[in-house]
């Protein structure tokens, strides 16, 4: 029988019904980028208002696709960690008033496996054991994984996510929100050597990442040291290019590297990349090209099922198959010890 997913860890509301071999029959993603554009980052407050105006929309939107009710499904799973307070309390407090309302069995999902799920998924052979990188809007991890839901944290960011050094670069350059898209078109324009940006921890041992000191860089490279007004500054197309794309490729380097260094540590025969971050066109070709020179398969998440989404919560059959469901008294956890 079916499982409904429920996405709701930060700005997208999400949901989908999954067969018990994988397919989906329905899903639904509300974005609310129109919501925090004006405020060039995802406003919690906001993001959670919002989910509770779409989460019973989004559901049944998911459910109409699929043409099955509650009373179809075998099980209700839903984002539980890590992701901001108010949007996971949205998504738990719906999940659990289904699960009894319909007398289905909860199962909680961690966002971030989920993210790397999204790889397994769209791979023939078991990806496992691997390496997992998740670069998203939230979080720059990287795991040693033996298995969907054994996960062994390596190291990650000590500041700033990739996603959002991304974002805080395309609100500084004036390009809307999410920055990582429009980023990543502009820097297609430019020259990734235009600027020799730091690429910060690449010599430091073991797998943490820094992307603050970048994010700094490109900051001075905008504008002077005292400018803090940066919506008259004019720079022009090509300059804003040149900016986009040498900073693209500093963070690439360091997620390319670090990744090499980890699958290489750990002989890894694989590695997988998921997240939002895993959408960008030249991060996927430098792990292509770091695969191909160093032997290793790589997997990154279909285009698809980079951002958030409701299908890679497919990953709560393997909770399922291993009788792992969760209490009706089922808590958020906003955020993680040491990545998880
Ligand atoms: O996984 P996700 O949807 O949300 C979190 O779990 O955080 O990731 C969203 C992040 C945002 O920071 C967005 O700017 C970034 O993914 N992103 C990109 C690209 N597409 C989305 N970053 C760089 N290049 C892209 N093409
Ligand atoms: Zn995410």
């Amino acid at each position: 029988m079916p499982i409904l997913t429920i996405e709701s860890t930060c700005d997208e509301t999400a949901a989908a019904v999954i067969c018990d071999d994988g397919s989906v029959l329905g899903e639904c993603v509300a974005t609310q980028e129109t919501l925090h554009e004006q405020f060039g980052g995802v406003v919690p407050e906001v993001a959670a208002r919002a989910h509770v105006e779409r989460i019973l929309p989004v559901i049944d939107t998911a459910l109409r696709k699929a043409e099955l009710q509650g009373a179809d499904l075998d099980a209700i799973a839903v984002a539980d960690r890590p992701g901001l307070a108010g949007s996971l309390l949205v998504g738990v407090v719906a999940a659990k008033t289904l699960a009894v309302a319909w007398k289905k069995p909860l199962v909680a999902i961690n966002h971030l496996h989920a993210h790397l799920y999204a790889c397994q998924m769209a791979s023939d052979v078991s990806v496992y054991p691997c390496i997992g990188l998740v670069v998203s809007g939230g979080h720059t991890s990287l795991y040693h994984c033996t298995s969907p839901l054994d996960l062994e944290y390596l190291g990650g960011t000590i500041d700033d996510a990739a996603g959002e050094a991304f974002d805080k670069v395309g609100a500084m350059l004036n390009l809307g929100f999410p920055g990582g898209p429009a980023v990543s078109r502009l820097a297609a324009q430019g020259d990734p050597k235009a600027h020799a940006y730091p690429r910060s921890m690449l010599k430091e041992p073991g797998y943490r990442f820094s992307f603050s000191g970048l994010k700094t860089a490109v900051r001075y490279s905008i504008a002077p040291p005292g400018v803090k007004d940066f919506s008259d500054i004019n720079l022009s197309d090509q300059a804003k290019a040149d900016i986009c794309a040498s900073f693209q490729a500093a963070v690439v380097d360091v997620l390319v590297a670090k990744s090499v260094r980890a699958v290489k540590a750990y002989e890894a025969g694989f590695l997988i990349v998921g997240g939002g971050v895993a959408a960008n066109p030249v991060l996927r070709t430098g792990m292509q090209t770091a695969a191909e020179q160093n032997g290793f398969q790589l997997v990154i998440a279909p285009m698809n099922l980079c951002t958030d989404n409701a299908v890679m919560g497919a990953i709560a059959l393997e909770k399922m198959r291993r009788g792992q469901f969760a209490p009706l008294d089922l808590d958020i956890t906003a955020g993680l010890q040491r990545g998880f």
